[in-house]
């Protein structure tokens, strides 16, 4: 199988940043940050996607950092086995946390945390819904983010994928910087630059689709000025 995507040198090359955040200021700033604006768009975005009645008995939350994402879907979801997996230790024991805190009425519910990179990742079994939000653009090989896909789904699965897409030029990055992040610390501000600058352009995510051929199961679609949704494509 072609592994390698043809990016396109026309526009801005991407910068990659760590995979793993590790760095206590910045996993503790990026906890305390607010994405509500952000994370309850796109969680909208998700339930609008969703087949009706949809209700996953397991769901797998890849790259879920400290949980922001993973609690919203949990409140959607109370009744369903979670697994979240992150390979920072910092970041899976703040999203352990904030889970703690939320309750379910289901008795004999499984919460799993897996301190593991993606990479790595192998699940005893697949699951009905993949989510993962904010990962890509972390991972130096985007290959192995979709090999953790298609190792965690069956044929019924929801899959449901959101990030960042880098900008045209470093003089979009910064305007999307001023536009989104002026009053934010400067940690977070760093964070933001550097992902924008990391993300995949939507191109090369649709090119990517094509090569592990998820292209013929996901739609992707570009949903604001710096974000793009990918998810199941309806079942007739
Ligand atoms: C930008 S955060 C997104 C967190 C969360 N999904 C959210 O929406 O807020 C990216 C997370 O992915 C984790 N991560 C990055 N590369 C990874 C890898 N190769 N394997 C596992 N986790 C990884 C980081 O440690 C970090 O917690």
């Amino acid at each position: 199988m072609k592994r390698s995507v043809n990016f396109s040198f026309h526009h801005m090359v991407r910068i990659p940043e760590p995979e793993l955040m590790e760095d206590p200021i910045q996993v503790e700033s990026y906890a305390q940050a607010d994405f509500e604006m952000a994370h309850s768009f796109l969680i909208r975005k998700f339930q609008d996607r969703l087949p009706l009645k949809f209700t996953p008995e397991s769901i797998l939350d890849l790259g879920c950092g400290p949980g922001d994402m993973s609690s919203r879907l949990f409140s959607q979801f109370p009744d369903s086995n979670f697994t979240f997996v992150d390979g920072s230790e910092f970041m899976l024991d703040l999203c352990k946390k904030r889970m703690g805190t939320l309750t379910s009425k289901k008795r004999n519910q499984k919460m799993e945390f897996k301190k593991e990179l993606v990479q790595d990742f192998v699940p005893e079994s697949p699951f009905d819904l993949v989510f993962s939000n904010s990962l890509l653009h972390h991972l130096h090989d985007p290959f192995e983010f979709w090999g953790a896909v298609q190792r965690s789904i069956h044929t019924d699965s929801f899959i449901f994928i959101s990030d960042l897409m880098r900008p045209d030029s470093l003089n979009m990055a910064d305007h999307l910087l001023e536009r989104y992040a002026n009053n934010e610390p400067d940690v977070l501000k760093k964070d933001f630059y550097n992902s924008l600058l990391a993300a995949y352009r939507i191109e090369e995510v649709k090119e990517m689709l094509e090569i592990v051929r998820l292209n013929t199961k996901l739609n992707l679609e570009p949903i604001t000025d710096r974000h793009w949704i990918c998810y199941s494509k309806p079942r007739h």
